[in-house]
């Protein structure tokens, strides 16, 4: 736990404006800064900044926060790491206790083996024992300054080369296995390499460390490429292969590949923008990471049945986190690094420019399965169409898709329409309450506020409290003997209250920064939102009584059920609180 009071502290020494604008290219508007979200792709700027509460919103895409809010989200970093990393501006030392400091070290001592290990396989290339590894890697088209760039290298065939290396430059042996490099010998106690006689793939994260390895073998059965287990510098699951490099640029999308020889085949041939998940399938993390990066992505999956599964797996997740999809089809070849190889890269950048979007290669997949010269093949099609109109949640891009079905299978719109109204309404009700909180989800804060949907009045009510709290903090110690966080019907809400009510027993200063470590990047983007439109709507202290008020009237209405089973005389006086209550 870092004190409240260095983050205050640190908070005063690290202005929001001159941080965000290492980052940001700002123009001062008044009180307020604006610029291009660098969260989102965008050409109006939608940013804005705001000096006095040293705080950040986009309106284009919500995201908003702190200080560091926005570095955890700009650097990819974990809460404490964007605490240090802004110290690390300011000069700061953090106080850390010492079991944090016993990781911390560990970390460093990883980070520098792993160093270590890529300039060794990257040096065993020039040497005679590596000249086969050299020569197929050489043999799979890659030049030598790709190579070089990627920092490809060979683990040499030995048992003890890279620990004895690493022994020799002083760092310990346990340390050596926790870094997934060398394992202990159960039988004669000894430690050895982990990685033997393969081509090696330095994984590398946003800062430029070298966090594991993927080794490839070059012949012999047994699996074909082996990656560093999980670390305490390496979280497979978060992390994408070569990101470090796309992020060099600006990004309109990224290419979402299955292996590290297609994103190295693709870097080489100018799509710098390729990446892979590394050796598992696509994660929410990954999906995640990417969405601070681009609202665009091309999936191109190995052309096999694997690839194709992933690849309809891959759009569910992404579409998860507001990233559109195109699916590249590539025929002839089994993977991007092929198809490269066979076609070049100017036939693979037009591979990449008619890709379609994701609705269009199901509706292409779904072309494929029938007969559609057959009246049965067409209905069967058109069903299948049905069901995939019925799935999205955009009427209007349903009518765009009905239009061009109609049109494919000569049939009417206004036909093909009426069924998929029928569709989502069986399925809608065979899902009951999940198909309505899931349209409920798209235009209130995400899933965040599952709540609201039922109790729109009393969520607005809490809206307006948080807001105007936010802007005057000194109404919050006589708010707290009106109105306590269990009386809250939205339960995040009622937690945002309760941080600020403890915030106000310890003595600090009310703000956003409060909200950095207890809650989500997307809950703290909520709250910037709800600062936001209380300032917009320059919400005094009397809302935030008002607020107060309706909260607890509408806490004491019954619903009609509840009202239904009241005696006679609870019914009078229920009816009197109400009475009282509108006053
Ligand atoms: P592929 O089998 O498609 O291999 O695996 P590839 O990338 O085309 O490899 P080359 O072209 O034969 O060299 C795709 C990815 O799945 C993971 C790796 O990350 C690989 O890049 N994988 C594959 C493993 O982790 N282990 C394996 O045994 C195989
Ligand atoms: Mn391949």
């Amino acid at each position: 736990m870092i004190p409240q009071s260095f983050i205050e502290e640190l908070k005063m020494n690290s202005d929001i404006e001159s941080v965000i604008s290492s980052y940001v290219q700002l123009r001062k508007r008044g009180r307020i800064s604006t610029g291009l979200c660098p969260f989102h792709s965008e050409k109006t700027g939608s940013f804005t900044v705001y000096p006095e509460s040293q705080s950040f919103y986009c309106f284009g895409c919500g995201a908003g926060g702190d200080v560091v809010g926005f570095i955890r989200r700009i650097e990819n970093l974990e809460y404490v790491e964007a605490i240090k990393f802004l110290a690390q501006r300011a000069g700061m030392n953090v106080p850390e206790d010492a079991a944090e400091d016993k990781t911390a070290l560990l970390k460093t001592k990883i980070l520098e083996m792993n160093r270590e290990a890529a300039r060794f396989y990257f040096s065993e290339l020039t040497k005679p024992s590596g000249k086969a590894a050299l020569d197929y890697l050489l043999g799979r088209g890659l030049e030598p300054k790709t190579i070089k760039h990627f920092g490809l290298g060979y683990a040499p065939n030995d048992w003890t080369r890279l620990t004895d290396l690493l022994a020799s430059k002083g760092f310990r042996y346990e340390d050596m296995v926790a870094a997934q490099l060398s394992r202990k010998s159960e039988k004669s106690g000894r430690y050895y390499d982990v990685f033997r006689d393969r081509v090696m793939f330095p994984i590398i994260d946003l800062r430029g460390n070298v966090i594991g390895f993927g080794g490839r073998k070059m012949s012999g059965d047994g699996p074909k490429y082996y990656n560093s287990p999980d670390t305490p510098v390496f979280k497979k699951t978060k992390n994408l292969f070569a990101l470090n490099f796309a992020k060099k640029q600006k990004l309109e999308r990224l290419i979402l590949c299955e292996g590290y020889m297609d994103v190295i085949a693709m870097h080489q041939a100018g799509f710098t923008e390729a990446v892979a998940s590394l050796g598992t399938s696509l994660t929410s993390d990954q999906c995640r990471l990417a969405s601070s990066y681009v609202d665009e992505a091309v999936l191109a999956y190995d052309s096999d049945e694997a690839g194709q599964k992933a690849t309809k797996r891959a759009i569910g997740l992404l579409d998860e986190v507001g990233i559109r999809t195109k699916v590249l089809t590539i025929q002839d070849a089994k993977d991007p690094d092929e198809y490269i190889k066979k076609f070049g890269g100017t036939r693979f950048k037009k591979l990449i420019e008619q890709s379609a979007g994701s609705v269009e290669y199901e509706l292409s997949k779904i072309g494929k399965k029938y007969d559609t010269e057959t009246p049965e093949g067409k209905i069967g099609a058109l069903k299948d169409a049905v069901g995939l109109l019925a799935e999205m949640k955009n009427p209007l891009e349903r009518e765009v898709w009905a239009a061009k079905l109609a049109r494919d299978y000569g049939t009417t719109k206004e036909g093909i329409l009426t069924q998929v109204q029928t569709k989502i309404k069986r399925r809608a009700r065979a899902e009951g309450s999940r198909a309505i909180s899931g349209t409920a989800q798209q235009n209130t804060f995400g899933g965040a506020v599952p709540e609201k949907l039922k109790n729109p009045a009393s969520a607005a009510a809490e809206e307006r409290l948080l807001g105007a709290v936010l802007r005057h903090p000194e109404t919050l110690s006589t708010l707290s003997t009106k109105v306590s966080p269990e009386d809250f019907v939205c339960e995040l809400y009622g937690n945002f209250y309760r941080k600020l009510l403890t915030t106000l027993s310890t003595g600090f200063e009310v703000s956003l920064t409060l909200f950095g470590e207890d809650f989500t990047l997307e809950q703290q983007g909520i709250i910037a939102k709800l600062a936001h439109l209380a300032r917009e709507h320059q919400y005094s202290a009397e809302d935030a009584f008002e607020a107060a008020k309706t909260i607890l009237r509408l806490k004491e209405k019954k619903t009609d059920k509840e009202i239904g089973e009241l005696s006679g005389a609870e019914l009078a006086a229920y009816i009197e609180k109400m009475r009282k209550a509108k006053k």
